[in-house]
């Protein structure tokens, strides 16, 4: 399913995920295990672009005719600034995740924030409506999902992030949903919280964030958005008898989304959640 190198004309539509690094990408088994379930004929690969060379790659598979792509680190808000149409929850997040191609115009939007809420309500089944939710850290990857957890009518979200600066400004675009909004620094978080996510990539050097262990209510939930291994914020969860959670869901869920974009089927994503975790 993923590596057929065939003109598009001769049957199937060709789509791909962008980064760099992207070898360890694993877009690709997750569409082959959605196109193999809907039986839709698509080929899904990785593709390498050079750190300075994003729109070059685009235009690239473009003209091979490929039909869309997923966008990954660091390329986001370049696919962004790319694209000609924007759904409303990429523009609410700055980055693009998803692109389409139609017509030589190009379509962008953004799934995570979809994917990490489906996640937490679908496969988790945890409620999202009038809890106390903390966002931990304020780059791309918390900006990505704010906008739909706001939609969630939660009770009230603070950012936590060890840059301040930067909470006040995402704080700062969110014109309507500014009351229930609040901005902390790590160390002044002391009150609890029903949903914890952390969106920060401290995780990626092994690094514990600065946080209280008062901040875990009975019975929270801890979600890192990171995979495949405890982070120390999961750890420390773990130590204050928190419901905890990895990424893997919301990346299956993301893809998913985009899935259904594209080929306007959705796809059963708990199987494919049972296949991933045990690759
Ligand atoms: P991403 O796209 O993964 O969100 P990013 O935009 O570089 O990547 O943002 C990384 C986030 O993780 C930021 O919130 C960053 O905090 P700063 O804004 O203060 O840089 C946070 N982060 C990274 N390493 C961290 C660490 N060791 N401790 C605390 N926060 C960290």
């Amino acid at each position: 399913m993923t590596d057929k190198f065939a003109d598009p004309v001769q049957g199937f539509d060709r789509y791909a995920v962008v980064g760099n690094p992207i070898e360890h990408s694993k877009s690709p088994f997750i569409h082959a295990a959605f196109a193999k379930q809907t039986g839709q004929d698509i080929s899904y690969e990785r593709i390498l672009a050079p750190l300075d060379g994003f729109e070059s790659t685009i235009s690239n598979l473009i003209a091979r005719g490929f039909k869309g792509a997923n966008v990954t680190v660091p390329f986001k808000f370049k696919a962004f600034n790319l694209c000609h149409h924007l759904t409303e929850r990429a523009q609410a997040a700055g980055a693009v995740n998803t692109l389409t191609f139609k017509n030589s115009q190009l379509y962008g939007d953004n799934t995570d924030g979809a994917g990490l809420v489906r996640d937490i309500t679908h496969h988790l089944k945890i409620v999202l409506h009038n809890r106390r939710v903390l966002l931990l850290g304020a780059g791309g990857a918390a900006e990505g999902v704010l906008q739909p957890l706001l939609a969630c009518e939660l009770k009230h979200l603070v950012i936590a992030n060890r840059t301040i600066e930067k909470a006040e400004q995402m704080r700062n675009k969110q014109v309507k949903h500014f009351e229930q909004l609040n901005i902390s620094t790590f160390a002044d978080l002391k009150d609890s919280f029903d949903i914890i996510i952390n969106a920060t990539s401290a995780g990626l050097t092994d690094t514990a964030l600065p946080i209280s262990n008062s901040i875990f209510a009975r019975d929270c939930l801890a979600y890192d958005m990171m995979y495949g291994r405890e982070t120390p914020f999961m750890a420390q969860a773990h130590a204050n008898g928190a419901q905890v959670a990895d990424g893997l869901g919301m990346l299956v869920e993301q893809a998913a989304e985009a899935f259904y974009i594209w080929r306007e089927v959705r796809p059963d994503t708990k199987p494919v959640i049972e296949m991933m975790r045990a690759l």
